[in-house]
Formats: structure tokens, sequence, C-alpha cells
């Protein structure tokens, strides 16, 4: 007998997930209208819209949202398309992820109406013909909700969905603390893989897989990664030893002697994840086997490397926030926010991801991944969503890669009989699937014993 896992406190029981959700055309058609079209879903990024009449679209299953900066304080969110027959209003340029741009008003290229950047309509070529009919209220452009938090645009296409605040806690109140709003992209990639966008979030959304499919850092220490819910969302950590500082989330000191590794570690990760680290923290753990004396404890050349690579920063204008030990060994190393967005945040940088399915087919997804730093006022980089090859991703989220299509397509096997996640280190896709089955009305984890 199995039991549907619908509440968090059954999470910590085995569990198993059927494939259906994975791989089913029909799921992935009923997903645009109950979970896509209920959801509030990262839509961008505000430093991409500064000024008045900046806009980015957002695309979503069927769907393509607009945001624009309507007033220096103000967004709004369309949906991406002409009221007259229905063309989409902005295309995507061809080989961009996105369309951003500027303008005073928006211009159909068909006929030429023309909406203001309330999603007013406020020309119509040779209006009269239409005897009056063509009220305010029939030409506008369809409302999207919007609002904002961490330094992103969030929409919602339901009307009567709940606030973004509601939708979000307790992530803000945990993150809010690390000053998301305040990084800056250091690069942005996006790639279409073969594998449902549910298998790509599940690459890393645990900690499980990091010893086989990143061994190369099996050196640099290991330590147990727990994940946990909250409420619609998860977060995934590591166990530190006790006495290790912090206060750098994910970042690993190693073993033998720490000022060596911790500085293999950060040459290790900042030449092949690009991710989870600065330069500034690199260079720090360089300097780390002059400024300290051999035999100095782990914890000690970690809170040197830290404090330094701190007034480092400082010097240039970068001040980091300050987030206590134990809120940092609370909030953990990653959020998963419900449905298909991850940050991986820390004081001075953070990593994120999202998948986005492929319209109706299960079997493919947009996949993307930015990583954010802190950069002196004026200074962070002009960056872009760059389409990017896998074989041309840093070589640590290949490995990430390497599983996708092939987790998707063992998944189709008929002698494949539903996933075994690890209940404490992948209890977060065990999370996921009992909320996907709230909306999606299937699929939720059977507990098994
Ligand atoms: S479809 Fe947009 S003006 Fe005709
Ligand atoms: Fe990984």
């Amino acid at each position: 007998m199995m039991n549907e896992i619908t509440s968090p406190e059954a999470l910590d029981a085995p569990a198993t997930i059927g494939p259906e959700a994975y791989i089913s055309a029909n799921y992935a058609r009923a997903e645009r209208d109950l979970l896509w079209r209920k959801s509030w879903l990262q839509a961008g990024r505000l430093e991409d819209i500064p000024n008045v009449g900046d806009f980015i679209t957002f695309d979503i299953h069927d769907d393509s949202i607009i945001v624009v900066r309507e007033r220096a304080d103000t967004l709004r969110a369309f949906h991406n398309v002409c009221v007259h027959r229905g063309r989409k209003l902005i295309d995507t340029p061809q080989g961009k992820r996105n369309a951003r741009g500027h303008v005073n008003a928006f211009i159909c290229g068909f006929h030429g109406w023309a909406y203001d950047l309330t999603g007013k309509c406020s020309f119509v070529p040779h209006k009269d013909d239409w005897q009056g009919a063509l009220t305010d209220e029939r030409t506008a452009l369809g409302t999207v909700q919007c609002d904002t938090w961490g330094g992103w645009v969030w929409i919602n296409m339901d009307a009567a969905a709940m606030p973004l605040a509601a939708w979000l806690a307790p992530a803000p109140e945990m993150l809010d603390p690390f000053q998301l709003q305040n990084m800056r992209p250091r690069w942005r990639k996006w790639v279409v893989f073969d594998c449902n966008w549910k298998v790509a979030m599940e690459a890393f959304n645990e900690t499980y897989h990091v010893s086989t499919t990143h061994p190369e850092f099996n050196k640099f220490a290991q330590f147990r990664g727990w994940a946990r819910n909250q409420g619609l969302h998860t977060h995934i950590g590591y166990e530190a030893p006790k006495g290790l500082e912090e206060d750098a989330g994910k970042l690993r000191t190693g073993t033998g002697d720490a000022r060596i590794s911790t500085a293999e570690m950060q040459e290790f990760t900042w030449e092949n994840a690009n991710t989870n680290t600065t330069m500034t923290l690199v260079n720090a753990a360089k300097r780390l086997v002059d400024e300290l004396p051999e035999g100095t404890p782990a914890a000690d050349v970690s809170k040197h490397w830290i404090a330094s690579a701190k007034a480092d920063d400082e010097r240039r204008g970068v001040v980091w926030p300050v987030v206590a030990p134990e809120h940092t060994a609370k909030v953990g190393t990653a959020w998963q926010i419900f449905p298909n967005f991850q940050i991986g945040q820390a004081v001075n940088n953070m990593l994120c991801y999202m998948a986005r399915p492929f319209g109706n087919d299960p079997d493919k997804c947009y996949f993307e991944a930015a990583v954010y730093e802190l950069y002196p006022e004026g200074e962070a980089p002009e960056t872009e969503w760059e389409y990017t090859e896998p074989q041309d991703w840093p070589p640590v989220l290949q490995q990430d890669f390497t599983n996708m299509a092939a987790v998707q397509q063992g998944m189709k096997s008929g002698g494949f009989r539903g996933t075994l996640p690890n209940p404490y280190m992948e209890r977060a896709t065990v999370s996921l699937h009992m909320n996907l089955a709230k909306f999606m009305g299937t699929g939720a984890p059977l507990a098994v014993d």
C-alpha cells in the first residue's frame, strides 16, 4: 500500500515519483494552464530595465509577457500580443533569449496599432471605420500582475493570484540579508536541453550527485548536504564541520594544509565553474601561504581568508552585507523557488538557474544560468544572455549537463519503475513534486515502505 505524500511532515519518508511529470506530453500541455498561468515566475532582472520606456520580454510555454518601466518607480506587465489580430507585439530577435529594448510606445508591425506604456491603445489607423466600437477598454493590452523582489521582476498571469510576498515566503525573510538586489551579472548563458525542465532543475537542487558527477571536488573535503521544505519552496545546504567559518556559503576549505587546499579549490572553481566565487576571493586565497604560518588550523585559515577578501573588496568600494553565521547556516547554500528558479546565494556572489518548458514537448527545455557578484558603483559589466552550446559552458556545469538527456531517456524506459530520491539529500525534488501535484492534480510522490 503506497500513500501519497501531501504534507511537508511526510517528506522525510522514502518516496517514489512516477515518470509522468517528466515525460508525458499531456502533462506538459496541462502545465500551461495549471502551473505556468497560475505561478509567480521570475521574469527578468531590474537592472535590465533601468529607464522609463525600457522593456524586456519573458516567454513561458505559449505565453509571452512584456515587462516595461512605465515610470521611474512603476513597472507594468502585459501579454505580448496585439489586440487587433493577435500578432505577437514584440518579436524575439533571432537567436536571442528574449527581446530587450527601449520604446516610447509599442507599435505593432502588422497594421500599426500603437500602445502607450500603460498598455492603452494610443493609435489605430482608420479608427473611425470601427464606428466608435474601439473603446479604451476593448483595445488595451491584456495586463499581467507584476511585482519585484531580490532585484528581479516577477509576473503572474492569474489576476486572482496571491500576492508575490505570500508566494515567496519565507524566502525573502531568509535571503534579504544577502542583498541580492545589489548584485549584477558577471555572465549569463542559455541553451536548449533534451530533457524536461524538471530534470534540468533537479540536476542542481541536491548535493548528492557532487561526489560522483564532480569527482574533482572530492579532494577538497566532502560535507554531507541537507535539503528542507519551506512551503512551496525548498533549500539545500551543507553540514559544515563545527567551528568552520560559514560566511563563505558553499566555499569549502578542504583538508590537509587548509592554506593550500583553499587556494587550489578557489582556483579550480574559478577556472572550471566560474561560479560560487569571485576574483577577490581567489586572490585572497592565493595569498594564504604567504600570510599564514604552516599548521594554521582550517577554521583560522577560513576566517583569515574571508576577512582579507572582505577588506580587499572594501578598498575598491564593494561592501559585503553582514550576515550572522547562525543565519548563514540556517539559510544554506541555495533556494529552489517554486516552480522553476534556483538562487544559490552568498554574501558577495550568487548563481541562479532557471528552466522553462519548450512548448508542449516534455523532452526539451530552455535552461539558463546567471552568475552575479557585487561590483563597485557603476563598474558592473554590460552582459547579455548568450546562447551557448553545452560544450562551451564551464566544465563543471558540463558535467551536470551530461546527465540530463540520459535521465530523460532513461525515464522513458519500460523497465523504469519511478525515481527513488534520497529522503535526506534529495528532499527538494520530493517536495517539488508534492507541490506540483497540488497544482496539477496528479503526480504526488508515493511513500515507499
Ligand atoms: S495585428 Fe497588430 S495591428 Fe493588426
Ligand atoms: Fe552539479
